[in-house]
């Protein structure tokens, strides 16, 4: 019978950033709520190093970031840790690998159960997992789940080939491929929000909605990362898989039921839909932006031409959303580090004495920093006969003292070791986003949008905002909302009185 309380979770990668900065925190904090069972964490890496050096790291490490730091608590779980040592390119070091496993299995009664958690380069994937399979290590008697972190590929035939030979070994309904975005408390409220409340429901349409705009932005910029930045770009880097995947869910149809297969096949439609604007008078939709002294950062070709901001109009070709435009941007070293979704609803006003006033409702669901719900609505402004007062009801989730909103990778992780793939893309989800980003990526399109450079610390090329003020539209940012519409630069009037 499978025991299905124990695992052993192995990770490749295990000295990586991501392992250090976002698995261990998450493990550590799983461990707090005693969310984990009979569990060995096997970190996998070539550097020399015993269990107790590497527990010492993980321990220094959670004390720098956590907030729910306590000795007593973190020497416990440094005890489910363990580190390896090996290079995974060798073939002959899986069959230690694999008798190392064993025998960790039965200290820990894991009952066979095996995670094997990639945090390596996307390349790595196949032999990792061919690797493991000819050297016996899937043979045991519990169950055995892969997860792979994102790039899943570089671009839609390195993605196919890499797929095809994990899937030949796992099998899709093993595979887990982390979009860490999907754990984000507010992406997963993107569907209650939708599909609970009658009063969106019935206006989530191109009836009623203007525009809608996705933002992913970072103050940061490329940090130690560069020399896998600079092979990938925005495009690849966030644009194929993040806010891909937040499109789809804004996008999607209410699922018939509530199962993983039924939200991933409705979520599939829409990037199957996703339709880029074609270019008009000569004017692209697309603007692509590299931010000033990008190309003088570690790791970087000097004549890099990588962007590191993109912005660009989309639609998704259904009877929903026939011609509402979708915006969506992102960038690193832009003015703050801000991710949201703004649903711009049409300003048709009843009556011409409410024209000049009345500004259209905005839904903004608020991802990070601040996670919450912002609605706007107008109202008849005090002691006026008929002019209109926008109110805004904001809801910050964050800002409750109690409440501490949990890193994505705890719900990423506790779903895996739990076999529940909702929010882990499939196969044809990764698919048709590297045909966007394919087709995107390739020649005329990218040419033609030739990189423009920005200035650190602002909201990016101000072509990206001609994008929007050509149609009579402008980006919502959150920091500014509230003053933007009684400001006298187009959207109100300052009220002195
Ligand atoms: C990663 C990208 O997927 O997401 C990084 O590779 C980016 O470049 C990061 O900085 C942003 O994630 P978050 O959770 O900090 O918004």
């Amino acid at each position: 019978m499978v025991n299905d309380n124990g695992v052993l979770f192995t990770i490749f990668g295990g000295t990586g950033h991501l392992t250090y900065n976002k698995l261990m925190p998450a493990f550590y904090q799983l461990f707090l709520e005693e969310r984990l069972d009979s569990i060995a964490i096997v970190a996998i890496g070539r550097r020399d190093k015993d269990n107790s050096k590497y527990r010492d790291e993980i321990i220094a490490t959670i004390k720098k970031k956590s907030k729910t730091y306590d000795q007593v608590a973190i020497e416990l779980f440094a005890k489910k840790l363990y580190y390896y040592k090996m290079d995974f390119n060798q073939g002959e070091a899986y069959k230690e690998l694999g008798i190392y496993l064993d025998s960790l299995d039965q200290q820990v009664a894991a009952g066979g159960n095996r995670i094997f958690y990639l945090a390596t380069a996307p390349n790595d994937f196949p032999t990792i997992s061919e690797l493991l399979k000819r050297n016996g290590l899937l043979n045991s008697s519990g169950y055995i789940r892969a997860a792979f972190e994102k790039p899943f590929g570089y671009d839609l035939t390195s993605a196919k080939a890499i797929n095809q030979r994990i899937a030949d070994v796992f099998g899709e309904d093993h595979i887990y491929r982390i979009d860490h975005y999907l754990g984000k408390e507010m992406i997963q409220n993107i569907f209650m929000i939708r599909f609970t409340n009658e009063i969106f429901k019935a206006v989530w349409n191109h009836q009623s909605i203007d525009n809608i705009q996705i933002t992913v932005q970072e103050s940061v910029g490329v940090e130690e990362r560069g020399g896998y930045y600079d092979q990938s770009g925005a495009l690849r880097d966030m644009l194929q898989n993040h806010l891909l995947q937040i499109l789809a869910l804004i996008g999607m149809e209410p699922p018939q039921v509530l199962n993983t297969q039924t939200i991933r096949d409705e979520k599939v439609k829409v990037l199957k839909s996703v339709r880029l604007m074609p270019e008009k008078d000569g004017q692209s939709n697309i603007v692509l932006g590299q931010y000033q002294g990008y190309t003088s950062e570690s790791k970087v070709n000097p004549e890099s031409t990588t962007e590191t901001f993109v912005a660009l109009k989309c639609s998704i070709d259904t009877l929903r959303w026939k011609g509402v435009p979708i915006y969506l941007k992102t960038g690193k070293k832009l003015r703050s580090r801000e991710a949201s979704i703004i649903i711009e609803f049409k300003n048709d006003v009843c009556c011409p004495a409410f024209e000049a006033s009345a500004k259209p409702n905005l839904l903004i669901i608020k991802i990070q920093p601040e996670e919450g719900v912002y609605f706007r609505i107008n109202t008849k402004k005090p002691r006026s006969e008929n002019v209109l007062m926008p109110v805004s009801m904001d809801y910050c989730q964050s800002c409750n003292i109690y409440y501490r909103s949990p890193e994505a990778y705890e719900r990423l992780l506790y779903d895996i070791i739990q076999g529940d793939s909702t929010l882990f893309t499939r196969w044809d989800e990764v698919e048709s986003s590297w045909i966007m980003i394919d087709y995107l990526l390739s020649s005329s399109n990218y040419e033609k949008n030739s990189v423009v450079l920005y200035e650190e610390n602002t909201n990016g090329p101000i072509e990206a905002d001609n994008l929007l003020i050509k149609e009579g539209r402008h980006w919502w940012y959150l920091e500014d909302i509230e003053s933007r519409w009684d400001t006298p630069n187009g959207f109100g009037e300052v009220d002195k009185t």
